[in-house]
């Protein structure tokens, strides 16, 4: 009836059964789901609408090709090869850096499983940052433009940062993923799977190791899984605001910016930024009376 609303709703299920309760909508998404629910209220009126109606109703044409007809390329079934294996040159951080970029942009197997019109992700930021925010995988505007944290979650991330008192160029954001995991879809994000991430392990190994962080901020569930792997019994809501440690760094465990955005209450605002506040005095960062008041009611 509706092009693209089966998918949105296959996709609004997979989420459901996943545990999720809430999600953002993009405007896309939300012009995809107005005809319908404009023509389920004028039925419930008694009133069917044609479709030419709805249209001028909408008074704005609708994106559906955009968005329905975007090639997809299936997904390999295949199990992952066994990660690769790295050796950081000797080299100033700079030329490290370029080599870890090439390296990424040469695996076949990287290569393989990213979408189509989709770029791998490295890392960026400053490579003397004592601070690496860590999320999981790239959405599907990091996959767009090949670099991390832009999209809505990124740009709640910036303000994050821009709170602690410092910028994007101060610290290092990178992902465990280093591709977007592909659900054979044109739209949404799935979260990386444990393979998925373990096979992207080395790509992140060596920018810590090019990097040499003093803390890792991990964010949300799935990053915390891809660096300390997954335990049934652990329940994020029990670790987060710990500390932990990964190849000898220590890693605060803390909400992704995403789920931010889903739960936008003073309380979690407040509990991401109490693990915020404990990175910045790791790293010795000053700290104001108004930063630490941040949230406060
Ligand atoms: N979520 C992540 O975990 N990483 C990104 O780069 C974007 C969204």
């Amino acid at each position: 009836m509706f092009e693209g609303l089966d998918a949105i709703y296959d996709e609004l299920r997979r989420l459901q059964k996943e545990g999720v309760g809430h999600i953002y909508i993009d405007d896309e998404t939300k012009d995809l789901l107005k005809p319908a629910l404009l023509e389920t209220k004028h039925r419930k009126r008694g009133k069917p609408v044609e479709h030419a109606n709805l249209a001028e109703l909408l008074k704005k044409p609708q994106p559906v090709e955009k968005t329905v007809n975007k090639p997809v390329k299936e997904i390999s079934i295949e199990p992952l090869p066994a990660p690769p294996t790295l050796e950081v040159p000797e080299a100033d951080k700079a030329d490290q850096l370029n080599w870890l970029k090439k390296s990424l942009l040469a695996c076949p197997t990287c290569n393989e499983r990213k979408g189509a019109s989709e770029q791998l992700v490295t890392g960026d930021g400053s490579p003397d940052a004592d601070i690496l925010f860590c999320g999981d995988a790239p959405g599907t505007d990091e996959a767009m433009e090949g670099k991390p944290f832009i999209g809505n979650a990124g740009q709640l991330l910036d303000k994050i940062i821009k709170a602690m008192g410092l910028s994007r160029e101060q610290v290092y954001c990178t992902n465990i993923m280093k591709w977007r995991p592909n659900n054979n879809k044109p739209y949404g994000n799935r979260p990386p799977n444990e393979d998925e991430m373990t096979f992207c392990l080395p790509y992140f190994r060596a920018e810590l190791e090019i990097i040499q962080p003093k803390v890792i901020i991990a964010l949300g569930n799935h990053a915390v899984t891809g660096l300390l792997g997954h335990d049934p019994k652990v329940k994020f809501g029990s670790i987060r605001g710990t500390w932990q440690t990964f190849q000898d760094i220590d890693v605060m465990l803390t909400f992704h910016p995403s789920y931010l955005l889903r739960n936008d209450t003073l309380k979690t605002k407040r509990m991401l930024w109490e693990d915020l506040l404990a990175a910045m005095a790791k790293v010795e960062l000053p700290i104001s009376d108004k930063q630490k008041g941040f949230f406060l009611k």
